[in-house]
């Protein structure tokens, strides 16, 4: 008897809680992905002597989101509720886990504290979290940190000194055939094509910045020697991160990484459709010839020889 494939998810689903390392456990859902598979909505709970929540959820998990975090724990001993961004994934369920935590305080950067105010979230029991500091937790410390790469400005994961655990917010997320229930479960190839492929919907600006500088970046992430590494959008990495920080090198630190032909919605590819246009509508070829592919797009369109 073949046995068959799993089903395509049709809808967000929300998985077991499990534990991860030191004190840490995921609480995982996992959404789909129309036309590219399955990404992981990962959320995070630390039950040390003072408990904290890393962000809240889908909305769209709701109930079983709130049934599996009340079976983890009592929400009245969380201490802290640490939100690394607003996006509507990280913060799906804050206004209900905060009515059921009245001893949290929520823990978010200046910015993400303004985005809640500007959303008309309840920021009343917010503590911003200041650059350069570390968050004392009683039988640990956290120290801020922002991730290599994230899709909103006032992101913030850390380092837990205790458990060497890093949180990198939506960092090395990764859009996957199927649901995994370990990291390293996941075939290496599908891991480096999800990874590239998510991080190019996530982070599009990542095929502008100087590669050596991120290289940089990521050389420094690999200096940390988590024990575990939790993520927004992957199974947590328990062990070696390096491999997940060379697929990410290969990814946007190659030479081809540049190419604005992989990235269709880039300033370059806007440059050499409005040129197409143009002489089409006109018979001029200038800009065509401006818009032409190659280094020669980055090197001569310019606002003032497009204006003469
Ligand atoms: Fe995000
Ligand atoms: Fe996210």
């Amino acid at each position: 008897m073949v046995a068959s494939a799993p089903a395509p998810l049709a809808v967000p689903v929300m998985s077991p809680v499990q534990p991860v390392a030191g004190d840490w456990s995921v609480l995982p859902s996992w959404l789909p992905v129309p036309g590219m598979g399955v990404l992981a909505a990962n959320s995070f709970l630390l039950r040390g002597r003072q408990p904290m929540l890393v962000d809240t959820g889908l909305l769209a998990v709701s109930d079983a989101y709130i049934a599996a975090l009340t079976e983890a724990i009592d929400p009245a001993d969380l201490r802290w509720i640490w939100i690394s961004h607003l996006d509507a994934d990280h913060v799906g369920n804050l206004d209900r886990v905060t009515a059921l935590a009245p001893n949290a305080t929520v823990l978010t950067s200046f910015l993400g504290a303004g985005k809640m105010q500007v959303a008309g979230m309840d920021a009343s029991r917010v503590q911003t979290i200041e650059p350069g500091t570390r968050i004392d937790l009683g039988d640990r410390e956290l120290v801020p940190l922002r991730p290599p790469y994230y899709d909103a400005p006032e992101t913030l994961g850390f380092f837990d000194l205790h458990d060497r655990v890093l949180f990198a917010a939506d960092a090395f997320g990764a859009v996957l055939p199927d649901a995994a229930e370990r990291y390293a479960d996941i075939p290496r190839h599908a891991l480096a094509e999800g990874l590239r492929n998510w991080s190019s919907l996530d982070a599009p600006w990542l095929s502008q910045i100087d590669p050596r500088r991120f290289a940089a970046s990521l050389a420094a992430v690999g200096c940390l020697t988590p024990l575990a590494t939790l993520t927004g959008h992957l199974p947590p990495v328990t062990g070696d991160l390096g491999p997940l920080l060379e697929d990410v090198h290969d990814a946007w630190c190659r030479p081809a990484a540049a190419d604005p032909a992989l990235m269709p919605f880039s300033l370059e590819s806007a440059l050499a459709a409005v040129a197409a246009g143009s002489s089409r509508a006109r018979g001029d070829a200038r800009l065509h010839d401006i818009a032409a592919p190659g280094p020669s797009v980055q090197a001569t369109a310019t606002p003032a020889s497009l204006a003469r």
